[in-house]
């Protein structure tokens, strides 16, 4: 197999933030600065995450995101912001733990529904009220993500996209550690590469993202 054309040093991909990253707007950095609070800083995506799916749902012309794992609301917030104002984003958490946090939400509220109990409850009550979404982000408990993409798959169009975060688990699953995590996200990873449902890339900024495109 090839390897990659140029080595992403740490140096190259600060270069990278450097020539790529704006400022975040006021709103998402009062977000950030409020998770970083909490016990779950590291949490968030990246700021470089956020500009990509940003940008994603620009040119996608999305209207209607799934998001699973809402943590602050971060990432929910950021994805509003690129929506067109008919858009709206359905977040998922098993837990509402920074109600004070969610708060700041107010500006873009009426363009997002929280759903506050385990996502492997709620998508098949989702499939069941026949709704359908044009992207789905899955940022969630990882011995989920199989079902997750699995449920998915029913929730989106054809051309619709699921994507995964954490694909990289810091750089676990390229070694040959047996930890369980590492192992279970290997095990995710094969099978949806082998998985002909979809057309797949995986983009390499933050902790490895996963674009899965519905055939
Ligand atoms: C990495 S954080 C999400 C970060 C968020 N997407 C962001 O970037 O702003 C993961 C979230 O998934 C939630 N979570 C974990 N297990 C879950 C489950 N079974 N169902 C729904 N949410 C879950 C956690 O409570 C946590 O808030």
């Amino acid at each position: 197999m090839d390897t990659h054309k140029t080595e992403i040093t740490q140096q190259l991909y600060k270069y990278m933030l450097a020539n790529s990253v704006k400022e975040e707007d006021a709103l998402l950095q009062k977000i950030r600065h409020a998770s970083q609070q909490t016990d779950g800083a590291q949490l968030l995506i990246t700021k470089e995450q956020v500009q990509f799916l940003q940008m994603l749902i620009r040119i996608s012309g999305t209207q209607e995101i799934l998001e699973i794992g809402t943590f602050t609301g971060y990432s929910a917030v950021a994805f509003v912001q690129a929506l067109p104002k008919t858009g709206h984003v359905t977040t998922i958490d098993r837990i509402n733990k920074f109600p004070e946090v969610q708060k700041l939400w107010a500006p873009v509220l009426s363009q997002i529904t929280p759903i506050v109990r385990p996502a492997i409850e709620v998508m098949p009550e989702l499939i069941d009220d026949r709704r359908n979404f044009d992207l789905i982000f899955i940022d969630a408990d990882k011995g989920n993500y199989l079902n997750y993409v699995n449920y998915g798959y029913n929730l989106i169009p054809k051309g619709g996209l699921i994507i995964i975060d954490n694909v990289f688990m810091l750089g676990g699953v390229a070694t040959d550690s047996e930890r369980p995590r590492y192992v279970n996200m290997r095990h995710f990873n094969q099978s949806i590469y082998n998985d002909e449902r979809f057309d797949i890339s995986i983009i390499p900024i933050g902790d490895g993202m996963t674009l899965l495109r519905k055939k």
